[in-house]
Order: C-alpha cells, then sequence, then structure tokens
C-alpha cells in the first residue's frame, strides 16, 4: 500500500528553495509535496511545479493540511517565526538558516521538547555532509573528543582559487557568488561568522553544549593578503579556514581560524566549495566526512533528505545535551599562530611568546609566536587593521 504523500509549505524561493523543490519533484520516491510556496519579491518568474505560490505566511500556517514547513528564506527574523508558529501548532519544521539555529538554539531544544514536534537542519550545517545525521546517530553513544571542520564553501572556493591558479580573492568571491555559494551578505563568509554558526550546531550535536555564537573566538579571512597566503608555500601548506571544537582539562575549546595545514592532511585536498568534518571519537578513532558544502542542489539535497527523515518518523535525540555536557573555556590554551603585525603596532609583540621573526617592510613586521586564546580574543577585539593571524599546523595527517 502506497504511503500518504506528506503535505509541506515552503517559504523562500532562493538558490536552496529551487534546488530542494527541483530535486523533491524529480525524485518520485519521495512521498511528499509542496502544497503551497511563500515568496517576498512579487513579479518573478517561478518554476514551483504544482504547488501554489503566495505572498501571506498565514495561507501556509493557516492550512491544517500543510503537516511540515521547509523554511528556506534569507531573513532570520521570519525563520524564527514561523519555526517557532509551526513547531506551536503541531507541525514539523526544516530550515537551512544557521544562523536562527545557532543563535536560538536552546529555546529551539526546548520548544521541541515542549511540543513534541521535530525541527531538522541537516542543510544548515556543511550542506550536503549528512553530519548531523551521523553525530545523532553513530556517533551518540560515543564520546567526541574533537571535530575540526572546513565549513565554508565560499572561504574554500576562494583559498583554493588563490593558491592554486592564483586568482585574486576578490574574483574568486565574484565566482563564487555567481555560482550560489556566498551568503546575500558575503561579509559573514569572509569574517568566519558563518563557519562559527556552523561550528555552534556541531558542537551542541557532539558534544552536547549549547554556547552562544559571539562566545566562540573567531577570525575570517577578509583581511589576509598574497603574502601571508605565500608563507605556508615553501613548507607546502595549504591555508584553510578551520572550526575547531576538542576537549580539554577545563572544558571545551572552541575557536574559527585561518589555518595552514600540512600537503598530507586530509583538509588540503578538500578544494573549492567543498567541506568536511573530521570527528575523533574517544573509543572509535578519527573519522572524515566530505561533500560539496554549498551551493543549489547539495543544500536542496540535505533538506529533501530531512524530508525524508520526517517521513520516516522521529527528530533529532539530543542525546547529549544534559548536565555532563562539558562547559565552553579554555582561554588559557594556547596557539602556535603566523602574525603580521602593524609596523606602527610592534608593541602588540610582546603579547606573543616564543617570538621568531620573519621579515619586517615599513608596513608590517611579521613573525610566528605563541599566543594565549584569550589574549589572542581581546587582540582581535581591540580591531587593529592589518593585524592577522593563521594557525599553524596542528594537526598531522589522520586520514
Ligand atoms: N555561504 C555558505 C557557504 C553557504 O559558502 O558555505 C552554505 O552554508
Amino acid at each position: 500500500m502506497s504511503q500518504p504523500s506528506l503535505t509541506l509549505g515552503a517559504f523562500g524561493n532562493g538558490c536552496v528553495g529551487q534546488g530542494f523543490l527541483e530535486l523533491l519533484n524529480a525524485n518520485g520516491g519521495t512521498a511528499a509535496h509542496v502544497k503551497h510556496v511563500c515568496v517576498k519579491e512579487r513579479g518573478r518568474e517561478r518554476s514551483i511545479g504544482n504547488a501554489t505560490l503566495t505572498y501571506e505566511a498565514l495561507d501556509i500556517l493557516g492550512d491544517d493540511q500543510v503537516r511540515a514547513i521547509v523554511e528556506l528564506t534569507n531573513d532570520p527574523v521570519l525563520a524564527l517565526d514561523v519555526i517557532k508558529h509551526a513547531l506551536n501548532t503541531g507541525r514539523n519544521a526544516i530550515t537551512a538558516s544557521k544562523r536562527v539555529v545557532a543563535e536560538n538554539l536552546a529555546e529551539l531544544i526546548a520548544l521541541q521538547r515542549t511540543t513534541g514536534q521535530s525541527l531538522l537542519y541537516e542543510a544548515s550545517c556543511a550542506a550536503s555532509i549528512p553530519v548531523l545525521r551521523a553525530l545523532e546517530t553513530h556517533f551518540s553513544g560515543e564520546e567526541v573528543l574533537r571535530i575540526d571542520g572546513i565549513l565554508n564553501g565560499t572561504t574554500n572556493y576562494i583559498l583554493t582559487k588563490a593558491q592554486e591558479e592564483k586568482i585574486s580573492p576578490a574574483e574568486a568571491l565574484r565566482q563564487a557568488q555567481e555560482a550560489g555559494f556566498a551568503e546575500a551578505d558575503p561579509s559573514s563568509d569572509l569574517s568566519g561568522t558563518d563557519s562559527r554558526y556552523k561550528l555552534v550546531i556541531l558542537i551542541a550535536h557532539a558534544f552536547g553544549t549549547i554556547v552562544r555564537p559571539s562566545s566562540i573566538l573567531c577570525h575570517g579571512i577578509e583581511g589576509l593578503n598574497a603574502g601571508d597566503l605565500a608563507f605556508g608555500a615553501p613548507n607546502g601548506w595549504s591555508l584553510r579556514l578551520i572550526a575547531s571544537a576538542y576537549r580539554s582539562t577545563d572544558g571545551l575549546v572552541a575557536h574559527v581560524l585561518p589555518t595552514f595545514v600540512r600537503s598530507n592532511d586530509a583538509f588540503a585536498f578538500v578544494r573549492n566549495e567543498y567541506n568536511a568534518v573530521r570527528i575523533e571519537g574517544a573509543n572509535s578513532g578519527t573519522h572524515l566526512l566530505q561533500g560539496k558544502g554549498a551551493g543549489k542542489l547539495p543544500t536542496g539535497l540535505a533538506v529533501l533528505s530531512d524530508v525524508q527523515q520526517l517521513i520516516r518518523g522521529g527528530g533529532y535525540g539530543y542525546a547529549k545535551v544534559n548536565e555532563q555536557a562539558p562547559v565552553l573555556s579554555g582561554g588559557e590554551r594556547r596557539l602556535e599562530v603566523y602574525a603580521r603585525i602593524p609596523a606602527t603596532h610592534q608593541e602588540l609583540l610582546a603579547r606573543f611568546d616564543a617570538v621568531r621573526p620573519i621579515d619586517d617592510s615599513k608596513e608590517f613586521v611579521r613573525v610566528t609566536g605563541t599566543i594565549v586564546l584569550d589574549e589572542l580574543r581581546a587582540l582581535l577585539g581591540e580591531g587593529r587593521d592589518g593585524f592577522q593571524v593563521i594557525a599553524l599546523p596542528h594537526l598531522s595527517a589522520k586520514c
């Protein structure tokens, strides 16, 4: 006997919304259909299959046949509103918005627990990589020691193109925007905040710890210059924007930093818009998941996969979200870094230890050294133009 089809209401019909509909309509095996698509912008031609187009959220939220909503807008206020409305009215919800999930995670988990409804968001984190499902299923009984990820397709595309084809970061960003990888406001990609939202989500599912995005140290790639990129070349190092979280004696350490990786590190082979997540388990060793981290169809596939999960039944268990979860700490931790310091602010050198000069010019002093994470956070918060750090290779190639 065939399964009754799950009736969905979709919000948003941008890059991801179109990718999702395209895959759903092409995939006869998914027992779901979109009844309405709600958009803001009028007058644009849209390909939405048999769904009806609406500009009124209530056409979806007031329709009793709609059993789940799929939120794929660029509007975090509207997104949170419709997700909460859906859960509160006995419907399940799916979203691709990392910002909405990361900034409201405690509230959204509590709401799922009180309403008994589910919110799924595989597409929010490394697009096509089924990492949340892996953490929720395979790793729910494992103590995760460490998780590292290349979690942003746009910056990985820019770094790969700059290193391998000598394409300027501005031109590579333009290409990433054209391909639909970048955010509407790409500064969130470049500054690392997009990766940080995704790290917040990974931390909840890997360690059970709920953290505010702003509590995680974050330094992006927007200030990098050609000299920074070239520093790793003689050693064969590649530059990647890496989000990391790991257990330490005093809790959980987390940061997002441009990082040099050795040529035999698996992350060096993660190119263009691909993402990767490395998970180290106490009993199971190191695992590597990789796949496309941005783009219409890879992200649309993750949304479709959440629809299929809803049809099978069951949301996230959040098995590790309890009092035993480690707290975010580790500010005393010391990192080994490359630093470019404006020549006008050489006093900053005193905040580093084990300093080794690389070179200096009228504009900059470049060194390697070590710095305590809290000190680095303070320094970055002082917002000095021209100051750039890059973490030095800290991982041996494990897989
Ligand atoms: N702008 C994001 C990225 C899209 O480049 O990774 C996927 O989350």
